[in-house]
């Protein structure tokens, strides 16, 4: 038997937002509250596959950081390390890619959306789903909890840990995707509700952040698009705008979305909106003070993520030899 081993990973590309910490971030804690190891990466080298500028990235490195602790990811319980510490990230990435082909990279949903938009598009941005994998085997992860949007990319890290251990012999537990309910879990974006909340959205009134203040989150949801009908009515196909606003106040309160649209019948979207906003006020505030209180001490941060890179670099050596042996290196 395996013992459970939690792996997931979190760009530094920005402050986190409602979609982050519902679809990923919350499972992380309850996981890491059950006890197994639990690691958590800060993967700045997914995030260079587009364009950042380098003193922006490490101050995020380390509002990730602040971030994850403040919504109660505990370093003592937890490793929190910064991926790119940890040089076997890459190396296994090469072995993984030489193990793949390009039509099965192609086809994956993530890479169509982002290159679209892209005249020239990067390798890095091909090869992340690789790196993805790279990141989940380098730990032997058996669980990785991630939102709705990384099914695909799992699927992939399954396949290669199965034709790597077939080729090679035994090395790699076939690592379980853990997906929230996905009715709600999927956070859309408040301008476009047709897509999911992003850091990558240029319209940063479309997300929530974890540290925004209660006039932006009041800003925020009060220019969120919903549509010409007025009543509280949950029908994410036909309503997605208003029924978004339900699903976010459902995830934080845990109310059944049908309970809650009982509960406001007899209010308009514009109210209903206001209500929202102060359920987010509320529940952020505690997060968004911790988060500032931890930031203040920069040094402290870098210790954490220095002990954490300290842990994982011997985790991934002990795969790294292992993977480095049975291909005859
Ligand atoms: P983003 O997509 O905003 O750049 P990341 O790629 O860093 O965020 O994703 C970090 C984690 O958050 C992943 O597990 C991802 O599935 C989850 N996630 C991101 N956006 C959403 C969303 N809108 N709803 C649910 N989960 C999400
Ligand atoms: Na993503």
């Amino acid at each position: 038997v395996t013992s459970r081993r939690v792996f997931s990973g979190i760009q530094p590309t920005g402050s986190l937002h409602l979609g982050n910490y519902f679809g990923a971030v919350q499972k992380w804690v309850e996981l890491q509250n059950l006890g197994g190891d639990t690691i958590f990466s800060i993967v700045d080298m997914h995030s260079i596959t587009l364009p950042q500028d380098p003193n922006v990235l490490q101050n995020n490195v380390l509002k990730v950081t602040a971030s994850l602790i403040a919504c109660g990811i505990d370093p003592e319980k937890s490793v929190i390390f910064q991926q790119s510490k940890v040089s076997q990230h890459a190396e296994l990435c090469w072995v993984l890619g030489c193990l793949t082909t390009m039509a099965r990279l192609a086809h994956l949903p993530q890479f169509k959306e982002k290159s679209a938009t892209l005249k020239e598009v990067p390798l890095g941005l091909y090869l992340y789903p690789v790196l993805q994998c790279a990141d989940i085997l380098l730990y032997r992860a058996t669980e990785v909890p991630v939102g709705e949007d990384q099914v695909q990319h799992l699927q992939l890290a399954q396949h290669l840990a199965k034709a790597f251990n077939n080729r090679f012999g035994y090395t790699f537990p076939i690592p379980r995707a853990v997906v929230g309910d996905t009715n709600v879990c999927r956070v859309k974006s408040l301008r476009d509700p047709s897509k999911k909340m992003s850091k990558s959205d240029v319209d940063s009134k479309s997300r929530i952040d974890l540290c925004d203040s209660p006039e932006i989150i009041l800003d925020k949801c009060q220019k969120a698009l919903t549509d010409f009908q007025s009543a509280i009515t949950f029908e994410p196909e036909h309503r997605a705008g208003v029924s978004n606003l339900i699903s976010i106040h459902s995830l934080f309160t845990g109310q059944e979305p049908c309970n809650i649209c009982k509960e406001y019948s007899d209010i308009d979207t514009g109210k209903y909106k206001l209500v929202v906003a102060n359920v987010i006020q509320d529940y952020l505030k505690p997060i968004r003070e911790r988060t500032e209180k931890l930031m203040a001490d920069p040094l402290y941060l870098q210790e954490i993520l220095e002990q954490g890179s300290r842990k994982a670099r011997s985790m991934a050596e002990e795969t790294w030899q292992d993977v480095r042996k049975r291909i005859g290196f």
